[in-house]
C-alpha cells in the first residue's frame, strides 16, 4: 500500500483489529443445507438467506444491468448513424442502394463491384492512406448506385461520414454564399472538405466553365492534402476526364491507391423496374422511360 510520509507524532498507530466472525447455517428448498460465515456486524442481514440463492440474483441483476448498458449504447451508436445517414445527403433512390442489391451481369461489372466493395470494406485504411477513385461510364450502369452503397457501408459498419453532392449542387451552394450573410464561401468549402468521404457526381456533366473547374480542383486538393478519400462519377472518359480536370488532379487522387474504374457496359435502368431486389418506392418510372 501507500506507504505516505506525511504522519505526525501524536498520531496512535492503530493495533490489529479483531474481527469477530460468526457462523450462519440454514437449510433452502431449493439449494438444500448451507454454511456460511459472516463478520458478526453484518451477520443479522445475512441470517437465513442462502448464499446461492443470492448469488443466483445478483447475477441476474448483473446481467440486467449489461444488458441494460448494451441497449443504451446501441441506441446512441444508431442515432449517431442515422444522424450521418441524414446529413449524407445521398439521395431518397440510392438510400437503399447496395452491394446485396448490385446485379453482376458480366467479368467487367464484376472488377468494378469489387473493387468498389473492397474499398467499402477497408475505408479505415483507405482513410489512412487517402485512396480515391475515378467512376467513369455512360449514364445508367450504376456509378451512383456503387458509390451510394460505399456511403452507406462506411456510414453504417464504421460509423464514419460520408457527403453526396453533385457538382451543381456544389456550385449552387458555393453562389449562394455570395450574397447571404450567414454563410460564408470557406464554411461550405469546409462542409465538402470534412466528411470522411466526399462523392462528387456528375462531374463534366455541364463541360464546365473555367469557375466550376477551379471549385471541383479546390475541393479535390483540399481532401488530398488532408488525405480525405474522394470519389468523383462522371461521364467523361479517363482521358476526356483528364483534359477537363488537368492530369495533375486526377494523379493526385490516386496518390494514395484507388483509380480509375471504367463501367463501360449498357444501362440498367429500363431494368431498375423489373428488378425485384431494388427496393420499391424508391423510384420513378419517370427515369425510367428518360434512358430507356
Ligand atoms: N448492376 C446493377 N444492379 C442493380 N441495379 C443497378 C445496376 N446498375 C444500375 N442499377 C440501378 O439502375 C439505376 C441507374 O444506375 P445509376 O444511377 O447508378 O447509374 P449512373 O452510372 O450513375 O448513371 P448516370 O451517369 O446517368 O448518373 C439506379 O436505380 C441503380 O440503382
Ligand atoms: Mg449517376
Ligand atoms: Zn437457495
Amino acid at each position: 500500500m501507500n506507504s505516505s510520509p506525511i504522519s505526525s507524532s501524536e498520531e496512535k498507530i492503530p493495533g490489529p483489529v479483531r474481527i469477530d466472525i460468526e457462523t450462519l447455517t440454514g437449510a433452502c428448498d431449493e439449494h438444500g443445507e448451507w454454511s456460511r460465515q459472516a463478520p458478526r456486524v453484518i451477520a443479522d442481514k445475512l441470517r437465513g438467506k442462502c448464499p446461492e440463492c443470492e448469488r443466483i440474483a445478483q447475477e441476474a441483476r448483473d446481467e440486467e444491468e449489461r444488458v441494460r448498458l448494451l441497449g443504451a449504447m446501441k441506441t446512441r451508436k444508431n442515432r449517431h448513424i442515422d444522424r450521418l445517414l441524414g446529413e449524407s445527403e445521398i439521395p431518397r433512390r440510392f438510400r437503399e442502394r447496395s452491394f446485396d442489391n448490385y446485379t453482376i451481369e458480366s467479368e467487367e461489372q464484376r472488377r468494378a463491384y469489387e473493387k468498389a466493395k473492397a474499398f467499402a470494406e477497408k475505408f479505415p485504411r483507405a482513410m489512412e492512406l487517402g485512396a480515391s477513385f475515378v467512376f467513369c461510364g455512360p449514364p445508367g450502369t450504376g456509378k451512383t448506385h456503387l458509390a451510394c452503397a460505399i456511403a452507406n457501408h462506411v456510414i453504417r459498419a464504421f460509423g464514419h461520414s460520408a457527403l453526396f453532392v453533385t457538382v451543381f449542387d456544389a456550385i449552387q451552394r458555393i453562389k449562394a454564399t455570395y450574397d447571404s450573410k450567414d454563410r460564408t464561401e470557406r464554411e461550405v468549402m469546409q462542409g465538402f472538405s470534412l466528411p470522411d468521404l466526399l462523392i462528387l457526381d456528375e462531374v463534366g456533366v455541364q463541360f464546365g466553365t473555367e469557375y466550376e473547374k477551379v471549385i471541383i480542383t479546390d475541393i479535390i486538393n483540399r481532401r488530398y492534402a488532408d488525405m480525405r478519400p474522394t470519389i468523383i462519377l462522371s461521364n467523361l472518359n479517363e482521358a476526356e476526364l483528364g483534359d477537363y480536370l488537368g492530369i495533375r488532379v486526377i494523379d493526385r487522387m490516386f496518390e494514395g491507391g484507388g483509380g480509375v474504374v471504367a463501367f463501360n457496359w449498357g444501362s440498367y435502368r429500363s431494368k431498375v423496374i423489373r428488378d425485384k431486389a431494388l427496393p420499391v418506392g424508391e423510384y420513378r418510372p419517370v427515369d425510367a422511360m428518360r434512358d430507356a
